[in-house]
């Protein structure tokens, strides 16, 4: 078989990253510099500090990538790059340098959708994975149930009408003092927490069963904080964590094996930041045993972003004869399973 070494770039938030990845599942090198440091100074992603961070360190980046993978750029087939959704100035970041390179060598060049790119990082490390499937795709900006009809072929069955669960978690994180990124820190908090303590409310969208609400549970943290100051009772961060986490843990677990067995699917992944978090993976191995599911989900490492993901879902596209020029822009609303 034809060797196929995928050189991919990932900036559509506030990590810059490159990756060399072999025929779609063997990753050679996945280096991520991240801002999350800098970003936190601030509470929360700043758009032109990420652009400008982006554009201080995406050469080296790439630079380490090649040097870790011990390729040149001749030794490769293709260059990858994340062109949406995501933070439009970042986004052109990656996109330009992916063009330049492209140009410059002489290389094929494919544009990734960041969601495929987040579903295709369980190919990394299940090389047993393939479609069909559905994926539980849950991360800063999306929440989406989708079923993976093929390689690169999605029909989304259910999406969040409001907040993304990642960012239920940066808001409820930002509120009780955890700082931001909050996800990880909830998770690490929680541990100590009993996620009985208080009732939050776990939400359903009328006639929409596969669709997601999470602005309610996080109004209700806010409210429930703003009660306990006004009486002058104390807050246990603990508690209000493990609370917090257990309902939304509750309703992605719910949605997403309700939609396996109603649809026959025998397999579910996870993708994204917030599919790293212990009780949702607990939860939801424990749903899917009862329920004959096979679960799947990727390390840590590659749930958040990372530029590895991006390589897996650009090989697929590759080898289906996806192509795009030089005029390929970094679209910041781009919808999954559109082509640009
Ligand atoms: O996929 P990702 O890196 O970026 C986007 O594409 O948005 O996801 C980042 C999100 C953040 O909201 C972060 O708080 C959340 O994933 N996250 C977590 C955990 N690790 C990251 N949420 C809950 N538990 C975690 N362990
Ligand atoms: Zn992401």
């Amino acid at each position: 078989m034809e060797e196929i070494l995928i050189l991919a770039i990932e900036s559509s938030c506030d990590e810059t990253a490159a990756a060399v990845v072999k025929n779609g599942r063997e990753v050679l090198s996945n280096v991520i510099s991240s801002q999350i440091a800098l970003h936190t100074l601030y509470g929360g992603v700043v758009p032109e500090i990420a652009s400008r961070k982006h554009i201080e360190k995406i050469n080296q980046v790439i630079e380490e990538a090649l040097a870790e993978a011990k390729v040149t750029l001749d030794d490769i087939t293709a260059i990858a790059v994340t062109y949406g959704p995501g933070l439009v100035g970042a986004l052109l970041v990656g996109v330009a340098e992916a063009k330049a390179i492209s140009f410059a060598k002489g290389l094929p060049l494919v544009g990734v959708h960041h969601i495929e790119g987040h579903i295709s990082a369980n190919f990394i490390e299940h090389k047993d994975l393939k479609p069909p499937f559905a994926c539980l795709v849950v991360s800063g900006g999306h929440t989406h149930l989708v079923v993976v009809k093929d390689y690169g072929v999605y029909d989304i069955i259910g999406k969040t009408r409001d907040d993304a669960a990642g960012e239920a978690f940066d808001k409820v994180a930002r509120a009780i003092g955890l700082g931001y990124p909050g996800g990880p820190k909830i998770d690490k908090v929680a541990k100590e927490g009993n996620p009985y303590a208080i009732e939050f409310p776990r939400a359903h969208v009328e006639n929409a069963p596969y669709d997601f609400s999470f602005s309610g549970v996080k109004s209700s943290v806010l409210n429930y904080l703003n009660s306990c100051e006004m009486k002058g009772e104390e807050i246990v961060v603990a508690d209000v964590a493990a609370s917090f986490q257990k309902a939304v843990v509750d309703v992605l677990v719910e949605h997403s094996v309700r939609a396996a067995k109603e649809l026959g699917i025998n397999k579910l992944a996870m993708a994204g930041g917030v599919a790293s978090n212990s009780c949702l993976r607990a939860a939801m191995q424990e749903a899917c045993e009862a329920e004959g599911i096979e679960l799947y989900y990727p390390s840590p490492i590659f749930c958040t972003d990372n530029a590895a993901m991006i390589g897996a879902a650009a090989y697929y596209e590759y080898i289906n004869g996806v192509r795009h020029d030089l005029d390929l822009n970094a679209v910041p609303n781009l919808r999954l399973g559109e082509r640009g």
